[in-house]
């Protein structure tokens, strides 16, 4: 289903971290460690609540039937993994694909206009619905679009209609959102409370977009039930100790950035997932590995300089498929004017494969060593494993590393000084030390 290969560590570094992967999985099992009121997830395939999942459903087929255009309105982990999912399954090239179900257009995860008035434009005369997902129903960027996009929606169909077509995935009794929500009669859908955003893919947040794009989420829940199975039994066969427990080695060796090297370009957004998914769950206390990510063979022709020969600072972690989605085969010429006839009866996926085997070897050979993932293919089974996979691993890495993989308190201090900034009542004081601060012409 999934293979982890961790050749490039060495066998006494793999077994040095193995009591404490032992200890960071019993924490997770049993949850008792650092962040155990956010460690929901780790059971959750196996109690999917199946009265919530059909309410699922059924919101998604309406949502097919009502829209051209589904927005997407959320910010980090309220939004990546449907994307991740809808792009990984259904192709980047989704929303120009000639389909039955609704384009899913993704909003309120930035603050640009011209971004913001694209949108605007491509709903123009098209039949649109919105969902809004937000844990705390409060942060700015996914309000302050709704705010405008809701507005729209009324115009446009008046309060009555935008009861039909707005669903809000929040916390259960918590926030602005819900609130809102609530007095204007709109469906909810609730956010357990020991769920943190990055692990919510397989909650409401991901799965109405995600079924509303027309994947098969039972499907993808079956994959994750059975990696949730995989990953609660402890010991060296287990994948996710193995992925942990390698990156470990790696930052314990000197490496300090993870690569996720992909060769597909529809798993761009599955690398911004998993990038926000360690980046904070792991970078806490001046430690933790940067997530970063590359898309091959495209970023071989750019980044791969860096990669073969900057500083040795870096290890990458392959993501391969093991079959094809299709099978396209170059063909022969009769004149070979391009002198490619050597490649005439292979598929690009065998060629891809020579691609990922010369730049394993290459890369290993100039001090990047490489971790591979293997999935079996590109179908909602192989997905949901893969996702459940990230992150018990994440968990574990996290807890082998010393911190609490579940909080995010980095990301309060950004927030705290753009309400200040923009006088948000009762921070006004500090918005006029911060403003004093700012070099002039910023
Ligand atoms: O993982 C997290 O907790 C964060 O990335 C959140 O998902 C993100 O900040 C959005 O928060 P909220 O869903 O409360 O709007």
């Amino acid at each position: 289903m999934l293979t982890v290969n961790t050749a490039a560590v060495p066998k006494d570094a793999f077994a040095a971290l193995m009591p404490a992967a032992l200890e960071a999985h019993n924490a997770l099992q049993n949850k008792t460690g650092l962040g155990n009121d956010f460690v929901g997830w780790v059971g959750l395939p196996a109690h999917i609540d199946a009265r919530e999942l059909a309410r699922i459903k059924a919101a998604a087929a309406r949502i097919q039937k009502d829209a051209e255009v589904l927005l997407v309105i959320g910010i980090g982990g309220s939004y990546l993994g449907a994307r991740a999912v809808i792009e990984a399954l259904r192709g980047s090239f989704y929303n120009l694909k000639a389909k039955g179900t609704p384009q899913v257009l993704f909003v309120g995860n930035n603050l640009s206009s011209g971004y913001v008035a694209d949108i605007f434009s491509l709903i123009e005369g098209k039949d649109f619905c919105i969902n809004v997902i937000s844990k705390s129903g409060t942060t700015t960027e996914p309000a302050v679009a709704f705010r405008m996009f809701e507005s729209a929606l009324i115009e446009r169909y008046g309060e009555e209609g935008a009861k039909q077509r707005v669903y809000a995935t929040t916390d259960k009794a918590r926030g602005a959102l819900k609130t809102l929500a609530d007095a204007r009669g709109y469906e909810t859908f609730v956010i357990p409370d020991d769920i943190g955003g990055r692990y919510s893919v397989q909650t409401p947040v991901g799965l109405l977009p995600i079924a509303a794009a027309g994947i098969d989420v039972d499907a993808l829940l079956d994959g994750a039930k059975e990696m949730a199975e995989i990953c609660a039994k402890p010991g060296a066969d287990n994948p996710a100790w193995q992925y942990a427990i390698a990156r470990n080695a790696m930052l314990a060796q000197g490496k300090a950035i993870e690569l996720m090297a992909s060769y597909d370009p529809d798993f761009v957004y599955l690398a911004e997932w998993y990038k926000q998914l360690f980046g904070e769950s792991e970078g806490k206390g001046h430690k933790g590995l940067y997530p970063a990510s590359v898309s091959f063979t495209a970023d071989l022709h750019s980044m791969g300089q860096y990669i073969q020969d900057g500083v040795r600072s870096l290890f990458e972690t392959v993501l391969l498929v093991g079959k094809a989605p299709a099978d396209i085969t170059v063909e022969a010429t009769p004149d070979n004017a391009d002198g490619l006839n050597f490649l005439a009866g292979k598929t690009l996926f065998e060629i891809e494969r020579q691609a990922f085997r010369g730049t394993y070897l290459a890369h290993s050979d100039g001090g990047t060593p490489n971790l591979v993932i293997q999935i079996d293919a590109k179908d909602e089974q192989s997905l949901g494993a893969l996702l459940y996979f990230y992150e018990y691993a994440c968990g574990l890495s996290g807890y082998i590393l010393g911190v609490n993989p579940f909080d995010q308190p980095g990301v309060e201090a950004y927030k705290r000084n753009m309400f200040a900034l923009l006088g948000k009542p009762g921070y006004e004081q500090e918005g006029r030390e911060l403003a004093a601060r700012i070099p002039e012409g910023m």
